[in-house]
């Protein structure tokens, strides 16, 4: 854990530590209103479109059970890496995966869509021939679940219209447009006999391989490059859907259905989140400022870039390195949010690791023992302000899904970098939801780690997709 007591530490850098710690605390109190807030836009997102938070129906209308069987490929567009994989549901909650990793080229990030979706199609190819996997000539195409990490207006369960990019993607030429139909086209392209059966977002598929594996399942969320969630609300608290078509003509004979939330956009407006003149300063040199302002406090992406702000806020007034800085540190986005791990984490008795990383990463002049702890109490306070956050928005889902939370133990199935690697965060989560919800309800919490989930979950929707045509003959 670390201190604010750093005994070789100047009063002056004492006193500057402790100026960013109170902006940085988010209080219980503080953390009640921001769940306010998070129910209120909830409740707006689901009444109609164009609100702060999306509110996306994701026309996944049943739950997995796990008993499940088939094959299926699964494409998974993230913030970093494409995964071609082919995954086997087997049955008994168990699935087995076969995948293939390609990096996604910053070239491709801000091509156009043709380039883009012809690459994804090269990858598919790539995997098919590696694992000897065409279909026979008479044979039916292979179906295919693409998870598109992205805010997409679903039309329906293989259907729908990128609304914005974001995490660093500038593609031209696919907002507005419907993804499934420019990767059929590219695949037909290619030649691939390859179908794509259902456009799924990654919180969507990590709650969809919870739910395979856990009948408890409520949510699935993701704390990486980018952060959101999906969970199952009640087919009547969905007005916007149930005055569409589908809703008139499917309403009666559905539960419940998966809401992708998007809520990074939570706050757009910034009336309720806490936000410091470094995050501001962040929001305004992105992609898109006054968009994703709930992400921009919380994820992977984001998160090193604001610390590096305050870092050379503390440079700039002397009080850390001399007052001096290296060309790496003064570049955006040199400060990997990874590095946040290592120093948090960092147990060593004169801070190696962190003298590590600002030696000889980041090619600082040499750190003194009290730069280094500063830097650390500076990461620490950043990390626990993300995770509160988080907790929050949490808490917020479960707020207005008491009836499930209270009567009996709730799964919530969390996949992304920060939940995986950054120490403590799932602790700090779990302090805060208590904090918020209570002991006694938060005790019916359960978290688990959705590994793979947005290849796994993009398989299980693409069968949930056969089983709801039999179901409701469409
Ligand atoms: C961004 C995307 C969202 C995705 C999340 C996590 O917020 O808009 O669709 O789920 O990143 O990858």
């Amino acid at each position: 854990m670390a201190s604010l007591d750093i005994p070789s530490a100047s009063t002056a850098q004492l006193d500057a530590l402790k100026e960013l710690k109170s902006s940085f605390t988010l209080t219980t109190d503080r953390l009640h209103r921001i769940v306010e807030g998070f129910v209120h836009s909830m409740n707006e997102g689901l009444e109609k479109d164009g609100k702060n938070l999306a509110m996306i129906p994701s026309y996944v209308k049943t739950r997995p059970t796990g008993d499940e069987k088939g094959t299926y490929l699964a494409l998974d567009l993230g913030g970093t890496n494409l995964r071609v994989c082919e995954v086997s549901l087997k049955g008994d909650s168990q699935f087995d995966i076969v995948q293939q990793k390609f990096t996604i080229p910053q070239a491709i990030k801000h091509s156009n869509a043709r380039t883009f979706f012809d690459w994804i199609a090269d990858c598919v190819s790539v995997f098919l021939t590696d694992h000897d996997k065409e279909p026979s000539p008479t044979g039916l195409d292979i179906p295919l679940g693409f998870t598109f990490s992205f805010a997409v207006a679903q039309s329906s369960i293989n259907r729908g219209t990128l609304i914005m990019w974001n995490k660093g993607f500038t593609v031209e030429g696919v907002v507005g447009r419907d993804v499934v139909l420019l990767l059929q086209d590219a695949l037909k392209r290619k030649h691939l006999r390859v179908s794509v059966a259902a456009l799924v977002n990654d919180t969507v598929g990590a709650l969809m391989t919870s739910a395979y594996q856990h009948p408890s399942s409520l949510m699935g969320v993701i704390f990486g490059t980018g952060t959101n969630a999906a969970y199952f609300e009640k087919a009547g608290r969905i007005p916007k859907w149930i005055q569409s078509a589908d809703g008139a003509r499917d309403a009666a004979d559905v539960d419940e259905m998966v809401i992708n939330m998007e809520w990074g956009g939570f706050d757009n407006d910034k009336d309720v989140l806490p936000l410091t003149f470094f995050d501001n300063g962040v929001d305004r040199e992105t992609q898109n400022p006054g968009k994703q302002i709930f992400e921009k406090m919380i994820s992977g992406l984001y998160l090193g870039e604001v610390t590096r702000k305050v870092l050379l806020h503390l440079v700039d007034r002397r009080l850390l390195f001399n007052g001096r800085s290296s060309t790496e540190l003064n570049q955006p986005y040199s400060f990997d949010t990874a590095y946040m791990s290592t120093i948090v984490a960092d147990e060593t008795p004169d801070l190696a690791d962190t003298q590590y990383t600002l030696e000889s990463v980041l090619l600082l002049p040499p750190t003194t023992p009290a730069d280094r702890a500063m830097v650390k109490a500076v990461c620490y306070m950043l990390g626990l302000r993300a995770a509160r956050l988080s907790a929050a928005a949490l808490a917020s889902v479960l707020t207005v899904r008491k009836d499930v939370l209270s009567a009996s133990k709730t799964t919530i199935g969390i996949d992304g970098s920060m939940y995986e690697f950054y120490p403590s965060f799932e602790r700090f989560l779990m302090e805060a939801m208590a904090e918020i919800l209570g002991e006694k309800l938060a005790q019916n919490i359960h978290t688990t780690l959705s590994k793979d989930g947005s290849g796994v979950g993009a398989a299980i929707v693409a069968m949930v997709a056969d089983k709801q045509r039999e179901m409701f003959g469409h």
